[in-house]
C-alpha cells in the first residue's frame, strides 16, 4: 500500500512509520510526507531519507481551499492511505469524506478518553492509573473515529505531563507502524469476508 504522511511538527510517529516500512516483509511504503508548516523539523528526516516531501503553509487560506491542495498532493503521489502523525490542524468535513476509510490518526490518549488537546495533564488531573496511545480511523469529529488498536502506559505517582508523554511517545511509536500495517493489509472488500463468514456458516 502507498501511505502519506501528514505531519506538523518534529515527526517522530512519521519516522516510525517510515523506518518500520522498510521492513523486507513491510506492507506500507510511505511515498510523501506532507506539512502544513514549511518548518517542520520532521520534513528534513523525511528528505534526508529520500522520501518526497510536500509543504505549504496554511495561513490566510481558508481550511477548505488548504485541503483541496493536500488532496492534490495526495493524488498526485497516488497516495492509498493517509497517516495523520502530529498533524496538528482541523481537517474539513469534505476532506475527511474524501479520504473516509483511508485516513488514520494517532492520538496519545486511551480513547474515547480526553479527545483534543493536553491529553497527559487531564489523565493526571483525573488520577486515572494509566495514560496511553490510540490509532483511530478519522471520522469529522475530533479524536472520535473508530479505535483500531491502543497501547495503555501506567502513570506514576510523581508523573508531570512531560514525563508521562516521554513514556506514552514510546508506545506511540510501537503502536503506530503495527496498527497501521494490520489496516492496509486487511481484505480490502468488506464482502469477501461477509461471503467467507457465509460460506463458514453452512
Ligand atoms: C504525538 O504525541 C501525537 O500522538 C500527537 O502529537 C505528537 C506528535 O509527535 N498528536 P511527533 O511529531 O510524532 O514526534
Amino acid at each position: 500500500a502507498r501511505v502519506a504522511v501528514l505531519i506538523s511538527g518534529r515527526g517522530s510517529n512519521m519516522a516510525a512509520l517510515l523506518y518500520a516500512s522498510r521492513a523486507a516483509d513491510a506492507a506500507y511504503d510511505v511515498v510523501l510526507v506532507g506539512s502544513n508548516n514549511p518548518d517542520a523539523e520532521g520534513l528534513k528526516l523525511a528528505a534526508a531519507e529520500g522520501v518526497a516531501v510536500w509543504a505549504h503553509d496554511h495561513r490566510g487560506m481558508s481550511r477548505s481551499a488548504f485541503d483541496d491542495l493536500i488532496t492534490n498532493a495526495l493524488l498526485e503521489a497516488n497516495a492509498d492511505y493517509v497517516a495523520l502523525a502530529g498533524y496538528m490542524r482541523l481537517l474539513s468535513t469534505e476532506f475527511v469524506n474524501r479520504w473516509a476509510g483511508r485516513l488514520l490518526n494517532i492520538h496519545p490518549s486511551l480513547l474515547p478518553k480526553y479527545k483534543g488537546l493536553d491529553t497527559h495533564a487531564r489523565a493526571i488531573d483525573a488520577g486515572d492509573s494509566h495514560g496511553g496511545c490510540s490509532v483511530h480511523i478519522v471520522t469529522p469529529e475530533l479524536d472520535d473515529g473508530p479505535v483500531l488498536a491502543s497501547i495503555p502506559v501506567a502513570i506514576q505517582q510523581d508523573d508531570t505531563p512531560q514525563t508521562l508523554a516521554a513514556r506514552v511517545i514510546h508506545a506511540e511509536h510501537q503502536l503506530y507502524p503495527r496498527a497501521l500495517s494490520d489496516y492496509v493489509s486487511r481484505p480490502y472488500n468488506p464482502e469477501w469476508l461477509l461471503e467467507k463468514v457465509r460460506t463458514l456458516a453452512l
